[in-house]
């Protein structure tokens, strides 16, 4: 969700179903690792933007010259548009040094966190509010503007509002910028590339059959609203 924002703001009761949905994600150790910091000041908004074009401008440098020219004009963000943006962070101590299941694998808490982003996108997409996350911003950027100390992270900077209307497919498929994969495709069974062949061979059928339709449900839903 990028550009099809309404000004409209979000009523608090929406915004606390919302963040109270993201705060029901599960998290490891449950660490709850996550904070969320809302961003309605638009001279805020404004500092961020310009560290989103500073880091866009260098991100389009990063493709090659034919793909330079269409990612320039992709639209990937809603930042001053969005009448609520929403950082939410992960504080990697919020439950001390050893957490239960973050023993071997630090990442965990960030992934926790990613997973109470989820809750909100999609509680948001059953409120009718649209949601976009905007990635392209060096996060020392992010760090200054909002003051987060050492040990929050930026996960996610989100924005939010009501919008438009939803579309019926991703906005980098519409461009064709890159094509929504074939599931059966990414399936394997036991091992690394293993297709299974006929002991998945039922499954596969379902999964193609079930794209199809996740694919004409979402047209179907967009073109309702
Ligand atoms: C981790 C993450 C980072 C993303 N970063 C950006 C971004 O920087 N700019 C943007 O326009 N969209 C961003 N998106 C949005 C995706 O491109 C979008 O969700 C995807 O194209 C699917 O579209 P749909 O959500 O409308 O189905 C991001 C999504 C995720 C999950």
């Amino acid at each position: 969700m990028r550009g099809q924002f309404l000004p409209d703001p979000i009523p608090d009761a929406v915004l606390s179903r919302l963040l109270t949905a993201a705060h029901f994600a599960p998290s490891v150790g449950f660490m709850q690792p996550w904070s969320f910091l809302l961003v309605r000041d638009p001279a805020i908004k404004r500092r961020v933007h310009d560290a989103f074009l500073h880091a866009n401008a260098e991100a389009a440098l990063l493709f090659e010259e034919d793909r330079r020219d269409q990612y320039r004009q992709l639209r990937l963000q809603g930042i001053l548009e969005a009448p609520l943006n929403l950082c939410v962070t992960c504080d990697r101590d919020r439950a001390g040094p050893v957490v239960l299941g973050r023993t071997h694998n630090k990442a965990m808490d960030v992934y926790s966190t990613v997973c109470a982003v989820q809750n909100l996108w999609l509680a948001a997409r059953a409120e009718g509010v649209g949601v976009g996350w905007v990635s392209i911003f060096r996060a020392s950027a992010l760090r200054d503007i909002l003051q987060l100390p050492p040990r929050i992270v930026p996960v996610a900077y989100l924005c939010l509002g009501y919008v438009s209307y939803f579309n019926d497919r991703p906005d980098l498929e519409a461009a064709g910028w890159r094509g929504r994969l074939p599931l059966e495709q990414l399936v394997y069974l036991d091992r690394w590339g293993e297709t299974g062949d006929e002991a998945t061979a039922g499954l596969r059928e379902n999964l193609r059959r079930d794209q199809r339709e996740a694919i004409l449900l979402k047209a179907a839903s967009a073109a309702a609203e």
